[in-house]
């Protein structure tokens, strides 16, 4: 059997479906598959590889701290330097509130771990969260999802879970002095790039402070530049209790992390102790790693050229089969009438060497989140793709 077949065999699938490509290497904007076919990248590792694949100073960095040490210890015990700087570094470029990270495996522990220390701080019990939200895909984080299909199979979920309505002022007055937190995306991914009004964003914030319920932001898709500031708030002036980072926070390594400050954070730690428990959180290369991404994010100027290439894709991501565009930076949903006319689109693509996909809760819309380093040529190329494809489609629908 070849690998494609042992994949098939012995690798757990999640669909019937696969993309099942078989990539042999990756190194900035490409990936190239076992017949050496280049791919150009499209959805970094859905919103993971912001400065592209295989950085050298990420590389170095996990070459470096493995001939150190790899893990020593559970989470939360022994001083290791790559968490601490990474830890330090982080709080440095964030507002003073936020100045305690819990390092996770992945961010839908970051949630989990985020929703049970609001309820050890609150003393509450109640969670509410957004319809088109997507937090991850644990038996918390499911149940705070914002799509009942994709809930419902795996019920009983967790009880006292509000839902709200993302960008409506009415749905606010539902949090009490019993909801514990309000977890809420910066800017919905799943949904289909779902950009809060600023208003609203204020009201929840005014909201959460008035009841004594805790803002969760989960940045974990958006942040590390992705919408053209270094986090997602930052452009709506307003400052969760708790963030939720994940994704490119690793630089291409699995990490999470929930933030908070260091009064709030302190309620996990007696009554019971360790109130939250890893194994493998925080671990040493993978914060090497990440740390290494951000220093190579802050020293360039990456995030000042996420709007202006925001601007050349929406230029050219005109024609007739797409119904709009939505996007807020390097974030990027492009509509189209049905999944069935999106998935031709995305399988031209694929074919041409151009990895693009959908949203989970809007099939109907192909996901453009590049790594950030895409240069306006690579711009060019990728729309004059995608449009090819939606002639391509136009053409075979008519045929059809
Ligand atoms: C906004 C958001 N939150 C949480 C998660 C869960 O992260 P992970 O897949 O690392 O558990 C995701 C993953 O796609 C996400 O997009």
């Amino acid at each position: 059997m070849n690998n494609r077949q042992l994949f098939l065999q012995h690798v757990a699938q999640t669909s019937d479906a696969p993309l099942a490509l078989e990539i042999v290497r990756a190194e900035g904007m490409y990936m190239w598959d076992v017949n050496d076919k280049r791919y150009l990248d499209l959805i970094a590792g859905i919103s993971v590889c912001n400065l592209g694949h295989c950085h050298p100073a990420v590389v170095k960095a996990i070459q470096e701290q493995s001939q150190k040490y790899m893990h020593l210890l559970v989470y939360g015990e022994f001083v290791q330097s790559p968490q601490v700087a990474y830890a330090t570094r982080l709080t440095q470029h964030l507002p003073e509130n936020l100045n305690c990270v819990y390092f996770t495996n992945s961010g839908a522990e970051a949630v989990e771990g985020a929703m049970k220390l609001a309820k050890r701080f609150t003393g509450r019990t109640e969670i509410a969260c957004f319809n088109r939200s997507y937090h991850g895909s644990t038996q918390g984080a499911l149940s705070i999802l914002g799509d009942e299909y994709w809930r419902n199979a795996y019920r009983p979920l967790l009880p006292g879970i509000r839902r709200l309505t993302y960008n409506d002022f009415e749905s606010l007055d539902t949090i009490t002095s019993a909801t514990a937190a309000v977890i809420a995306e910066s800017v919905q991914a799943e949904g289909g790039v779902n950009v809060p009004q600023r208003e609203w964003l204020h009201a929840l914030r005014e909201r959460c402070t008035a009841t004594g319920a805790l803002l969760i932001l989960d940045e974990i898709q958006c942040g590390f530049g992705r919408n053209g500031s270094l986090w997602a708030f930052q452009q709506f002036d307003i400052v969760p209790d708790i963030l939720l980072l994940g994704k490119a926070l690793g630089g291409g390594m699995p990490m999470g992390a929930f933030i908070s400050s260091r009064e709030i954070m302190w309620s996990i730690t007696h009554q019971p102790v360790l109130g939250h428990i890893t194994t493998f959180g925080g671990h040493p290369v993978n914060c090497a790693a990440g740390l290494a991404a951000f220093e190579a994010l802050l020293e360039s100027d990456l995030i000042s050229t996420v709007k202006e290439k925001e601007q050349l894709f929406l230029q050219q991501l005109k024609h007739p089969l797409i119904k709009a565009v939505r996007s807020l930076g390097l974030m990027i949903a492009v509509e189209f009438e049905s999944f069935e006319v999106n998935k031709k689109v995305i399988d031209y693509c694929i074919s041409k060497g151009v990895i693009t996909d959908w949203f989970l809760f809007a099939a109907e819309c192909m996901r453009i989140v590049p790594p950030l380093i895409i240069t306006p040529e690579e711009i060019q190329q990728a729309c004059e793709v995608i449009l090819e494809g939606c002639s391509q489609s136009g053409k075979r629908s008519k045929e059809a």
